[in-house]
C-alpha cells in the first residue's frame, strides 16, 4: 500500500503548525487534550462529529476501585485472570492504582454524573470476570455522559481547537523518504471539500479507536475503522496482538438493530443467558456461569448456535423487578420497546458481534510508540493491559488514564519541526467514477473476516481470508491511486489493512489462547507466552 506523500490532492499549500495533533475525540483524545494544553496547543481532528466516539456508545462504565471494600490488588489479579498469561503485570498495575483519582476526578474536575446510592456513595456495578463491584456508571449511557463532561471542557479551553470532518490520510514519518525519524504530523482531508492539508505538530497522538467494523456484525460504531492502527503501521510503528479481538456476547438481536449492544451489566445484575428452548446453558461451560469472562462467554454461545441451529439466544431479565430494570436500563429498555420487546416480560434475543480490540499500536505505559513524536492511546494502543482478553471495564479507563500519562510524557519532549516537507500534491487523479468498487470491497472484507477470521478460527479458513484479503488491497490500492481520495475509500483503505494485520497475527499464533479461538491449536502453549509483533518493512521494494 502506497506510503509516499500520494499524489492525488489539490495544491501544495503552507503547512499549518500546532504543538499537539490529536486524531480523535473520545475519552482518550479528550483526556489528553485537557491536560496537555496545560503546556501547549492541541488540535484534536475528528472524522465526523465531537461526540461520534466508541467511548459515546460505551454503555456499561468504567472500572476502579472506589469501594473501601474492595482492593487495587483484586481489580490487578481479575485483569490478570482474564489476560490469560499476556498482560504486561507492570503496566496492569500503573494503570489500575491510578484508576480511583483518575475516574474521581471526572466527577469532581469534569461534573460527570455517575450514578450514587441514596447515601451518596458510588453505585458500583458488576460485570463478567470481577471478582466485586467496581464498575462506575451512568445508568447505561456511561460513555456518552463521560464525553459530555469532557467535550464541555475541551470546546470551553482557551488552547484547545477541536475540527470535525477533518480525517488523516497519513502520518509524516520523514524516515519513509530517507529524512529525520520520526513523526511530524498528518496529511489531513477536510471530508467535505475533498481538500488534503498538512499539519506539523510536535507530537501527534493516535487517539482513533478500535476497528470494530472490519467485522459484519459489531457494537462500534461506523467510525471504528481502525484508522490509527493502518497509519500507524504504514508509518512503520510496531503493531502488536491484532489476532486478539473481542467478541460482546451481547448485542441485540433484530433485523432493524444495527450495532446495538445489550450491557453486560444486565448479567452482572442477574440477568441469564438461555437458549430460545428456556434452558439455560452457561453452567455447562463455566463457574461464574453468565458473568464468566467474554471469551467464554461468546465462545459457548457460538457452540450453542452451530449445535442448536438457532439463530440467537436470549437474556432473561424477567425474575429482576420491573421498575429496577426500567430505572437502572433506561436507554436499553427504549432500544429494546423500539423493536417491540418489552424486557420486563420478555427474554431479550442476543448474538455474539465484535467488540473491542485488544491489540494495536504498540505503545510502552506513556502511550509512545516506537516512532519517535507518535504516541497512540486508548483502544488503538496495545500497552499490555488486556493481554490475551480484556476485563470488561478496563478500556474506558485505559483510555482515560493514557491519556494523562501521553500529556506528561510529550511536556517533557524538545522537538524541532523539520523546515521541509513534501507536500501533497494532486498529480493526475481523477474524481472517482466507480464507487461500487469501494461498497463491494468492504462488503466482502467484513464478511470474510466474520465467517473465517470469527470467534472460532482454522488454519484453512485462516489461509483463505489471507489470500482474499490480499486480493481486495490490491484492488484497493489501485483505486487509490487512481481516484481522487474520500473519506469512504480512506476507511476501507484502513479497515482492509486492519483484517490483513489481524490474520497475519492469527496465524503466527499456533494455540488457543484468551480471545484467540483456532481448533486446529486447541490449548495453550508456553511457546506463545509472548506478544505477536509485527511491522512493515520500508525495505526497497515496500509499497
Ligand atoms: C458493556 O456494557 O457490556 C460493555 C463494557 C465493556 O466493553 O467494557
Amino acid at each position: 500500500m502506497s506510503t509516499e506523500p500520494q499524489s492525488h490532492s489539490t495544491h501544495a499549500e503552507r503547512p499549518e503548525q500546532t504543538d499537539y495533533l490529536v486524531l480523535g475525540s473520545g475519552i482518550a483524545g479528550l483526556s489528553f487534550a485537557l491536560r496537555a494544553a496545560e503546556h501547549g496547543r492541541v488540535l484534536i481532528l475528528t472524522k465526523h462529529s465531537s461526540a461520534d466516539s466508541n467511548t459515546a456508545w460505551a454503555q456499561g462504565g468504567i472500572a476502579a476501585v472506589l469501594d473501601p471494600h474492595d482492593s487495587v490488588d483484586a481489580h490487578i489479579q481479575d485483569t490478570l485472570t482474564v489476560g490469560d498469561g499476556l498482560c504486561h503485570p507492570d503496566v496492569v498495575a500503573g494503570y489500575l492504582r491510578q484508576a480511583p483519582a483518575a475516574v474521581t476526578e471526572l466527577r469532581e474536575r469534569y461534573g460527570v454524573r455517575f450514578d450514587v446510592t441514596p447515601d451518596g456513595e458510588w453505585a458500583l456495578a458488576r460485570e463478567g470476570g470481577h471478582s466485586a463491584r467496581r464498575v462506575a456508571h451512568a445508568k447505561d449511557t456511561t460513555g456518552q455522559e463521560i464525553e459530555r463532561g469532557l467535550l464541555g471542557a475541551v470546546l470551553a479551553h482557551p488552547h484547545i481547537t477541536v475540527r470535525e470532518g477533518w480525517m488523516a490520510v497519513d502520518l509524516l514519518n520523514l524516515a519513509k523518504y530517507g529524512g529525520r525519524a520520526g513523526c511530524f504530523g498528518a496529511y489531513v482531508l477536510n471530508t467535505q471539500s475533498g481538500q488534503v492539508q498538512t499539519i506539523l505538530a510536535r507530537a501527534t497522538i493516535l487517539a482513533t479507536g478500535g476497528a470494530g467494523k472490519v467485522y459484519l456484525y459489531t457494537s462500534n460504531p461506523d467510525v471504528a475503522t481502525g484508522d490509527g492502527v493502518a497509519m500507524a503501521y504504514r508509518a512503520g510503528a510496531q503493531i502488536g496482538n491484532m489476532e486478539f479481538f473481542q467478541f460482546h456476547p451481547t448485542c441485540l438481536y433484530h433485523p432493524e438493530a444495527k450495532s446495538f449492544l445489550v450491557s453486560e451489566a444486565l448479567r452482572g445484575e442477574g440477568g441469564v443467558l438461555k437458549l430460545r428452548s428456556g434452558e439455560a446453558f452457561m453452567e455447562r461451560y463455566h463457574p461464574m456461569k453468565s458473568l464468566a469472562p467474554r471469551d467464554v462467554v461468546a465462545r459457548a454461545i457460538d457452540a450453542e448456535l452451530k449445535r442448536t441451529g438457532d439463530d440467537h439466544v436470549v437474556l432473561d431479565m424477567r425474575h429482576l423487578p420491573a421498575e429496577f430494570l426500567v430505572e437502572r436500563f433506561p436507554a436499553i429498555h427504549a432500544r429494546c420497546m423500539q423493536y417491540g420487546i418489552d424486557m420486563r416480560s420478555q427474554p431479550i434475543p442476543v448474538v455474539p458481534a465484535a467488540h473491542y480490540s485488544c491489540g494495536g499500536v504498540v505503545t510502552d505505559i506513556d502511550g509512545r510508540t516506537c516512532v519517535p513524536n507518535l504516541f497512540a492511546i486508548g483502544e488503538v494502543a496495545m500497552t499490555g493491559l488486556h493481554g490475551a482478553c480484556r476485563l470488561a471495564s478496563n478500556s474506558l479507563l485505559e483510555g482515560l488514564v493514557m491519556g494523562h500519562r501521553a500529556a506528561d510524557a510529550v511536556a517533557q519532549s524538545e522537538i524541532d519541526l523539520p523546515s521541509q516537507i513534501t507536500p501533497w500534491i494532486s498529480g493526475d487523479a481523477r474524481d472517482p467514477n466507480e464507487a461500487v468498487v469501494v461498497t463491494q470491497n468492504w462488503d466482502e472484507v467484513r464478511r470474510l473476516m466474520w465467517n473465517y477470521v470469527g470467534i472460532v478460527r482454522t488454519d484453512r479458513r485462516l489461509e483463505r481470508a489471507r489470500r482474499r484479503i490480499e486480493l481486495i488491497r490490491e484492488e484497493i490500492r489501485e483505486y487509490y491511486w487512481d481516484f481522487k481520495i474520500t473519506s469512504d475509500l480512506l476507511e476501507l483503505r484502513n479497515l482492509a489493512l486492519c483484517a490483513h494485520l489481524i490474520i497475519d497475527c492469527a496465524q503466527r499464533r499456533r494455540e488457543s489462547r484468551g480471545l484467540h479461538y483456532n481448533i486446529d491449536h486447541l490449548g495453550k502453549s508456553d511457546a506463545y507466552l509472548r506478544d505477536t509483533i509485527v511491522h512493515r518493512d520500508f525495505g526497497p521494494s515496500a509499497r
